[in-house]
């Protein structure tokens, strides 16, 4: 585990669990703690599937069911979502969207079906929240559980607890 950052925390969104793991690792490895978004939409496996798919085309983002994560004090913010259709999935979109005033350090890692750095979602998410990430990572679910998504993961926190360190 990396030196222990007790002010980060991660805000994630995960339909089908690559998110929520990634998620996980990265709150174990910064010693972070985890708020979940939830929504009503996207369950079950083929409906769901389709539901978000067609809301990240038309840009239709979800009011979110989670409760308001209490986010005031922390240093940095990590945010864990997948790509739809090129796009940060919807429910974080919305979530970046309702707070485009956050303190400190933010990050965005995201996870993704293909291999190739997911630079569309990038983009957006940062449009949404109306400024830029200082530190991103994404994790193809190619190499979820493999030592190279570790590696993914750790590099990620490194570079989040450099930032956290320059800015204290
Ligand atoms: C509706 C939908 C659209 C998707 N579109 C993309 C895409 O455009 N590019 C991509 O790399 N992966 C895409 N994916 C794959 C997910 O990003 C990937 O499986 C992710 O790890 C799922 O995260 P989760 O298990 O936390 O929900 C899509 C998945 C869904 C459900």
């Amino acid at each position: 585990m990396l030196q222990t950052v007790k002010t980060t925390a991660v805000v994630y969104y995960s339909r089908t669990g690559h998110s929520k793991d990634a998620a996980t690792e990265i709150a174990d490895t910064l010693g972070a703690q985890r708020f979940r978004l939830t929504v009503d939409r996207y369950h079950g496996p083929r409906l769901g599937y389709l539901t978000a798919g067609f809301d990240s085309l038309r840009q239709r983002l979800p009011q979110l069911t989670s409760p308001q994560p209490a986010l005031r004090g922390f240093q940095a913010i990590v945010f864990c979502a997948p790509v739809w259709t090129s796009y940060p999935a919807t429910p974080m979109r919305r979530f970046l969207r309702d707070h485009p005033v956050l303190p400190g350090v933010v990050g965005l890692f995201l996870t993704c079906g293909d291999d190739s750095e997911p630079a569309k979602a990038f983009e957006m998410a940062q449009a949404d929240l109306g400024r830029s990430f200082q530190a991103r990572g994404y994790l193809p679910d190619a190499l979820a559980r493999t030592p190279g998504g570790q590696q993914r993961v750790t590099e990620f926190c490194a570079a989040l607890q450099a930032l956290v360190k320059t800015a204290v």
